[in-house]
């Protein structure tokens, strides 16, 4: 297996895991879908110098068919893309805002252009369909695709939103694809465009990937335990310690 990729299992932070990773690799094409606040674009372009081309793929406005927390009203996302492009203006030269959702958007980016495609966007059994399907021509040969809330529940935001299905739709596109799929910490997901489709989990913890199993109870705790307790574990490796921290609390 790709020691770069097996390395990932000790990243601490879902931004630490992809920064590695994009410079190690040397990635020079890269697409975000869903950016929101931009963030994680932040992190990249600043963590990874090899990135020429960071293309930023997202509405900023309310969606009438996404059931989703992050769905906003559009004077607040108006903010949010102000706010990235704040976050983003030291690399303004590298980034290509493409205002829409991925499929009045994804043709302004060439065929077998990227070298790597981040998925974060509608996180819906429609959403991750329509990300996948349209963002895996794009990337070339040999490129990457990640993703973030790989989730360990579809019930993820509870039974008020639509369920999250990146986990294990991901799997079953992979599959379609013949392309190998890995499961990461933090929630991440990689799949290698290359020939060979295999799941390898490298958290050891998505038991099966039946869609069965998301509907038994024991799963469902297990898994909003799981997830629950990562983020809050990544929450605190992000807080910069408090002025009275002892130094064995920083550590
Ligand atoms: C979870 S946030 C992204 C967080 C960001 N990637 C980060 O790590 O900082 C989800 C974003 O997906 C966007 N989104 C929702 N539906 C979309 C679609 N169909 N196409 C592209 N982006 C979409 C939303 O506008 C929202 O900003």
């Amino acid at each position: 297996m790709d020691e770069a990729v097996r390395g990932l299992s000790a990243s601490t932070t879902r931004y630490q895991l992809w920064t590695e990773f994009l410079q190690t690799k040397r990635v020079e094409s890269m697409a975000e879908i869903g950016v929101y606040r931009g963030r994680f674009a932040a992190e990249v372009l600043s963590a990874c110098d090899s990135i020429r081309t960071y293309y930023m793929v997202d509405p900023w406005r309310h969606l009438d068919d996404w059931n989703k927390p992050s769905n906003t009203d559009d004077s607040r996302f108006a903010t949010y893309l102000a706010e990235t492009e704040a976050n983003t203006e030291f690399a303004a030269d590298k980034r290509v805002i493409l205002r829409g959702t991925t499929l009045e958007v994804i043709d302004q980016i060439p065929d077998a252009s990227l070298d790597f495609a981040y998925v974060d966007g509608d996180h819906t059994l429609r959403g991750i369909s329509i990300d996948l399907i349209n963002v895996w021509p794009k990337v070339r040969t040999g490129g990457w695709i990640g993703g973030d809330d790989f989730a360990h529940t579809m019930w993820q935001h509870g039974d008020r939103f639509e369920p999250t299905l990146v986990f294990p739709f991901a799997v079953y596109f992979a599959e379609a694809v013949g392309a190998r799929i890995f499961a990461l910490p933090h929630q991440q997901f990689l799949i290698c465009k290359e020939p060979g489709f295999e799941f390898v989990d490298l958290t050891d913890s998505y038991p099966d990937t039946t869609l069965q199993g998301q509907f038994r109870l024991k799963r469902v705790l297990r898994g909003w335990l799981t997830d629950t307790i990562g983020i809050l574990r990544s929450e605190r490796r992000r807080t910069p310690p408090a002025k009275s921290a002892t130094h064995s609390d920083q550590a």
